[in-house]
């Protein structure tokens, strides 16, 4: 067997191989880099409220998707997406950007008054549900469509990035403006994590109901921030010790060959692999965390077999034409999971974006613990590379260390080649590309994301690196539990929140039969404010997730308001069309007579209805 120098020398001399070709390619890569991160800043910059010139109408702080209004329409805002475009906003700021800091005073009162908002999974009061939220109009106001509804990735994104601007405020001295103005913000999401980590919600693709690593990835990170800053405050966070069974249950995603990306309720024909598990620690990313943390760093031998597990599924030319052909060792085109059939399942930028962000952290937490470990689980991820590598810790000073880490280096670049291969000249990035000839851009054009995704991928490559978050020395429990703490919840009226007070509410489980074809929705509407006070666009919207040819299942469990001296529930269901076409809406009224209201924050159902819709079909537009 040679020695490791040898290996090493070997490994050099086929590196070198083609060099000036690569040469050329490294040097348009720079320049593209160069030109992109300006554009792609500003590109962020003009989609978020009130001032961003593409998106007219947003509200103060909120970030729009994309200033696409059709095909598909993106111009709303997501609590997801804002809060990782100011997770790196933040980012700039703090490496230096200082001309950020009204913007993120502005995201600061945006999200304070959200939190406030009612609306279809319920209100910040008195039980937090309404955090759960995925997405609100562009002035801030109920979103009131049929969604996968509720997200649970919003609140923990939220508190991680108002967290990490808090740390900087504290650091600066300024702990009483943290404590007063941004904590409250932050303590409301925390209560959410706490209570709900171990309830089912959507994914971040907004498609599949259960459990999701990238969720409770974030989850994790928010509760033992939480806790930290808690302490500097000198506050409680009650929702903070959720923190070592959320770890713990973030173990069980490891299936021994790679993450399954989601624990799904219901029938579904995903495989688990999936982009979600490559951006998660991403969110998670702490160079100074030792690779092997159960925190799962982006430098951990099971998430680098799952990186390779995950982009060999979309090596396959049958599946991704656009990567045929491009050897092992080359960043290719990436998706986010090998079913998705939105707009046929393409490659995002983000996902490719995202991938080159991944290999740059893992060297970095290299770097910061002073040399690379291969173990069994992590060797044929260093072999697609290497094919020399073995099992083993190579120190710094070890030649084998510099080789990797050069061939980690350049196979990161490769996925930023790439996404500068399909990107226009004009710098604009859609949401997707096409996995087909010709390859162009497609869906949501200008998506903030996008643009998020390169300044955020340019920063680890640049090495700005986020400051250290993982404890030392953390313990995963021997048992996991599904456990929860009830949260308590206040508007956080100094960072301008509206004070609004408990509602009374009466929760009614409203199911419905009803046969629709795809793109049809159905609502209830009714003399309940919560109904829209019979106003078609501000009705209810029911949940479709459980409709099956058996059974077409249309429910909700609505928090009924009713108005001051009124317990007569009357109220219609409602087909709304997919192209605009008039509503079809029931003849006959139904009435219910409401059950007493209560305060508490129950989630007690205390009414059903099982009905069939009472009216004609409808019919597609064909828009
Ligand atoms: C996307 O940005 C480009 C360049 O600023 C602009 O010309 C185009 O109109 C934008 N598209 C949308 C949908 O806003
Ligand atoms: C709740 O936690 C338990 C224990 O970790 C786990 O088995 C279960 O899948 C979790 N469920 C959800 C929806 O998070
Ligand atoms: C908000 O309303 C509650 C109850 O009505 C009141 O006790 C509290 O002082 C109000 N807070 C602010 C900041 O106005
Ligand atoms: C709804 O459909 C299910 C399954 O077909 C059926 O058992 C139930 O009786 C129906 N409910 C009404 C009110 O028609």
């Amino acid at each position: 067997m040679p020695s490791i120098s040898n290996l090493a020398l070997a490994g050099l001399l086929a590196a070198g191989q083609g060099a000036s070709a690569s040469l050329v390619g490294a040097i348009q890569l720079e320049k593209f880099i160069k030109q992109e991160t300006p554009i792609a800043l500003q590109a962020v910059l003009d989609n978020i409220g009130p001032d961003g010139i593409k998106v007219p109408g947003a509200g103060r702080g909120l970030v729009i998707a994309s200033p696409s209004t059709s095909d598909p329409d993106y111009f709303f805002t997501w609590t997801r997406d804002a809060a990782l475009t100011f997770r790196t906003l933040i980012d700039d700021f703090v490496f230096g950007n200082k001309a950020l800091e009204p913007l993120i005073n502005d995201y600061i009162y945006g999200q304070a008054r959200l939190q406030t908002v009612s609306n279809p999974s319920g209100t910040l009061l008195p039980n937090g549900a309404g955090l759960g939220e995925p997405k609100y109009m562009k002035d801030g106001s109920r979103y009131n469509g049929n969604w996968g509804r509720p997200q649970r990735d919003g609140p923990p994104l939220r508190a991680i990035s108002l967290i990490q601007y808090s740390n900087y405020l504290v650091s600066k001295g300024q702990k009483a403006r943290v404590k007063d103005e941004i904590w409250p913000i932050i303590a409301n999401d925390l209560a959410y994590v706490g209570q709900y980590w171990n309830s089912t919600g959507f994914d971040l693709w907004e498609e599949v109901n259960g459990a999701s690593f990238f969720t409770t990835q974030a989850q994790y990170r928010s509760l033992v921030e939480g806790e930290a800053l808690a302490k500097v405050l000198g506050l409680p966070c009650t929702a903070c010790t959720e923190a070592p069974q959320v770890l713990c249950f973030l173990q069980s995603y490891w299936n021994g060959k790679f993450i399954t990306a989601n624990f799904i309720q219901g029938n579904h024909n995903r495989g688990g692999v999936d982009a979600n598990t490559v951006l998660g620690p991403l969110v998670a990313f702490d160079p100074y965390a030792p690779c092997d943390s159960p925190s799962l760093q982006p430098c951990h031998p099971r998430m680098l077999a799952n990186f390779k597990n995950f982009v060999d599924t979309f090596r396959d030319p049958a599946l991704y034409p656009i990567n045929k052909g491009i050897p092992q060792n080359k960043g290719i085109a990436l998706g986010r999971y090998p079913e998705d059939i939105y707009y046929n399942g393409n490659p995002w930028y983000l996902i490719t974006l995202g991938s080159a962000e991944y290999l740059y952290a893992a060297i970095a937490s290299w770097e910061k613990s002073g040399g690379i470990t291969i173990t069994p689980t992590s060797l044929p991820f260093f072999k697609d590379l290497y094919p020399l590598a073995r099992v083993g810790t190579f120190g710094k000073l070890h030649p084998a260390y510099y080789l990797i880490k050069g061939l980690v280096k350049t196979y990161a670049d490769s996925f930023v080649a790439v996404s500068q291969k399909y990107t226009p000249k004009d710098g604009m990035m859609a949401e997707q590309f096409l996995k087909v000839e010709p390859f162009t851009p497609i869906s949501a054009r200008n998506l903030t994301w996008s643009f998020a995704a390169f300044v955020g991928m340019n920063h680890r490559r640049q090495g700005h690196l986020p400051p250290s978050w993982v404890p030392k020395n953390v313990k995963v429990p021997d048992v996991c539990v599904g456990t929860s703490v009830k949260g308590t919840y206040a508007p956080a009226t100094q960072a301008g929140a509206p004070n609004v007070t408990i509602p009374c509410i009466s929760n009614v489980l409203f199911q419905l039969n009803a046969s629709t074809y795809y793109g049809e929705n159905l609502y209830v509407v009714g003399n309940s404010p919560t109904l829209g006070s019979w106003d078609l666009e501000t009705a209810y919207p029911l949940m479709s997730s459980r409709y099956t040819d058996e059974r077409p299942l249309w429910f909700a469990t609505i928090p009924l308001e009713m108005e001051e001296g009124v317990s007569t529930l009357r109220y219609k269901y409602a087909r709304q069309q997919d192209c605009g076409q008039e509503w079809i809406v029931e003849e006959e009224e139904r009435v219910l007579e409401v059950p007493a209201c209560v305060k508490d924050g129950s989630e007690e159902v205390l009414a059903e209805r099982d009905e069939a819709f009472n009216g004609p079909a409808g019919s597609p537009g064909g828009c």
